[in-house]
């Protein structure tokens, strides 16, 4: 059995300094559980769900969920079967996210957050134990050319270069609206206004009916002229599928 490349980590990034996490309650939408760990809230009538960060304790269900062909066969991106190790890397990467958002924190850096480390989607259950539901992934996307040119008038700071926006939940929790409120909540409270997106872009299967619906509905609108194909492997069941590139615009 091989070494996680992220065993050297603990469960969960933590914030010790009460002053700490009161300046960034007051100047982002991050809260903070007891225990210190920092939290994106969402909305009525999903506040048993918030977006967080990725923990040790979370990669059973990132890896079985990554390996769930029922919902990769929507998905070009990871390879199937996903070896964990994917999974452990992810999470080396999100901890080294968040504490250098943290660090920029604390020396008084606000905006723009330099990534989006709150991507794992978690339920507090009614006995308080918590469960793994999916991901909400949001990130700069260095080699995507924008659509149109960053918009005139916008504050100094926005951010010119494509953002990337991808989610997948797991099955159980399918169509109650949960991605839309995450989504929702990434666009309105980080992306936007802690990120400073400004162009952002969606990809899907043609045929993926529940995603074009989820991008469509957040304002996102698909460009012609950015529609593919792609060869399924073997081991996805093959074929082809026509894919689309939903974008989404920051109009002044
Ligand atoms: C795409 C995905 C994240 C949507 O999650 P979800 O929580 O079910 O989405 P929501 O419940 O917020 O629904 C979003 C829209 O899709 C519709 N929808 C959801 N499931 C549907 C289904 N099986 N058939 C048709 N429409 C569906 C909803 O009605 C809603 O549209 P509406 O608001 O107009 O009614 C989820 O289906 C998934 O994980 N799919 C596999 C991975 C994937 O395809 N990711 C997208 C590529 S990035």
């Amino acid at each position: 059995m091989s070494l996680s490349p992220a065993a050297h980590l603990p469960d969960k990034f933590i914030i010790e300094s009460p002053e700490l996490r009161a300046a960034v309650e007051s100047n982002t939408p991050i809260r903070f559980f007891p225990s210190g760990e920092p939290y994106i809230p969402l909305p009525a009538p999903h506040s048993q769900f918030y977006l967080g960060c990725e923990r040790q304790s979370d990669l059973p269900g990132d890896d079985k969920m990554m390996n769930d062909l029922r919902l990769m066969h929507q998905l070009a991106g990871p390879p199937f079967p996903n070896p964990i190790v994917n999974a452990q890397r992810h999470l080396v990467r999100q901890r080294a996210a968040v504490q250098a958002l943290f660090a920029g924190y604390a020396s008084g850096k606000w905006k723009p957050a330099p990534s989006s480390p709150f991507d794992v989607v978690r339920e507090i259950k009614e006995d308080g134990s918590e469960a793994y539901v999916g991901q909400v992934t949001f990130g700069v996307d260095e080699h995507t050319k924008r659509t149109t040119p960053v918009p005139e008038g916008l504050e100094e700071w926005r951010i010119e270069a494509v953002c990337e926006i991808g989610a997948v939940l797991n099955l159980e929790y399918h169509n109650r609206g949960i991605a839309s409120a995450a989504v929702r909540t990434i666009l309105n409270d980080w992306a936007f206004p802690q990120m400073g997106a400004t162009e952002i872009h969606a990809g899907c299967f043609q045929s993926n009916i529940s995603s074009a619906k989820l991008w469509e509905k957040h304002g996102f609108v698909e460009v012609p002229e950015l529609r593919g194909s792609y060869k399924v492997p073997e081991v996805k069941g093959g074929g082809e599928e026509a894919t689309f590139t939903l974008v989404w615009r920051l109009q002044n």
